[in-house]
């Protein structure tokens, strides 16, 4: 393996007070990044100095509070818009979150659809990228169809090819696979959704931490995504959308901010993005998303993608090279994502012996039960890196993980 000089990680670390702290009396060596993120002290100032400084409602107050904190919160949304090359700031919609963004849409289908429509999501997808869809065809009456995956935890494509028709209406599928890792190959997936005029929301949980995103060369109609997987706060995510979909589609939650005239006859709407914004938004969060977005191309999406490249490789290679260790999902194109399992362990025995020595992995289906049912297991150990993260982690890792196979054999 070439040595990594992509980042100067050793000082990027710095920033994060997080992995200066010991767990059970072991310095902390996390990895868990694919379920949150860690916060760098750039991030944690931004909120600190919102509370301590400008803290007020936004778009109502004409005083000074209510605006300042108005136009810090519009410009995330467009250092965000910026990020992901939207066309106009107001296809980026505040949301919660990735699942609140894929469920804002599946709502605003409700009554699009009818029986014998189609709606695609792929065997690789996330529980919140499956049962809001399958929520959405009880309601329409639309048929759900799964493009199948491969043993080695690819879609497949030519399956894919056959499942579109012009009864296809939406097609759903995550750009990054969380519990394996798998980069979808999500721009072919939309050229031939939109062949056969079909629509498509793609889950950017995963992508967005680790490579750049540009909406309009991908195409997508929908692309959601959660900042806390992005170094910031928790319950603050974006969906964008095409304009064109933001005026076709109903409001999703009725309330303060989404309208322009009410009366007890009838109701119209605010422009955009505030008809996709009822009630008080997580104003704080907003603006540390866009706080995230900018400590994140300071470093550079590129050199992250780069470093995390070698780091994975180099964990894999030392996973390969323990007896009975199994990885799932591809050995290419993957994000740094690794999930394993050790043969005749189970993979929360070995999760929590980890965690004894201070190293965070996520075990279990990690909401994703497809496709452990596909690989006919319970569930699978992950370790999911940063940019933050290091050799010597690994190779913590890897030593832990040792002497827990050897207490649990
Ligand atoms: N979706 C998050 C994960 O993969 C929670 O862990």
């Amino acid at each position: 393996m070439k040595t990594v000089e992509l980042l100067d990680v050793e000082k990027i670390r710095k920033d994060f007070p997080i992995l200066k702290r010991e767990v059970n009396g072991r310095p902390l060596v996390y990895l868990d990044n694919a379920a949150t993120s860690q916060t760098p002290q750039q991030v944690i100032n931004v909120i600190v100095d919102y509370y301590s400084n400008y803290n007020a409602n936004i778009h109502r107050g004409v005083h000074s509070l209510s605006q300042e904190a108005t136009d810090a919160y519009e410009l995330a949304r467009q250092k965000i818009q910026k990020h992901f090359n939207a066309n106009k700031s107001h296809e980026i919609i505040f949301t919660s979150g990735t699942t609140h963004g894929i469920n804002l849409i599946a709502n605003g289908f409700s009554n699009r659809l009818k029986a014998g429509d189609e709606v695609i999501v792929s065997a690789l997808e996330h529980h919140s990228n499956i049962v809001p869809w399958q929520m959405l065809c009880e309601r329409s009456g639309a048929n759900l169809k799964v493009i199948p995956m491969t043993q080695a935890g690819e879609l497949d494509m030519e399956a894919y090819g056959k499942l579109l028709n012009t009864n296809t209406k939406l097609v759903f599928v995550n750009h990054i696979s969380n519990a394996l890792g798998t980069i979808n190959p999500v721009a072919e997936i939309i050229n031939m959704a939109h062949e056969v005029g079909a629509a498509v929301l793609v889950d950017g949980a995963q992508s967005v931490p680790h490579m750049n995103i540009d909406v309009q060369k991908l195409d997508a109609d929908f692309y959601v995504c959660s900042a806390h997987k992005i170094c910031g706060p928790t319950g603050i995510g974006m969906l964008y959308a095409k304009e064109s979909w933001l005026l076709e589609l109903p409001p999703y939650q009725g309330g303060g901010e989404m309208i322009s005239e009410v009366t007890f006859e009838k109701t119209t709407y605010a422009d955009l993005p505030h008809k996709f914004e009822a009630g008080t938004p997580n104003v704080c969060g907003g603006i540390a998303f866009g706080a995230a977005i900018d400590y994140m191309n300071a470093i550079g999406l590129e050199a992250i993608s780069s470093y995390e490249q070698e780091l994975l490789d180099y964990a894999t290679q030392e996973l390969n090279s323990l007896d009975g260790v199994v990885i799932y999902g591809p050995d290419k194109n993957k994000t740094s994502v690794i999930s394993f399992n050790v043969e005749n362990i189970h993979p929360y025995d070995v999760g929590t012996l980890l965690d004894k020595m201070g190293i965070a992995v996520r075990t279990g289906h990690h909401c994703a039960q497809p496709i452990m049912d596909f690989y006919q297991i319970p569930g699978t150990i992950r370790a999911s890196f940063m940019f933050y993260n290091t050799k010597d982690e690994v190779d913590t890792f890897i030593s832990g993980l040792k002497k827990a196979i050897l207490m649990l054999s």
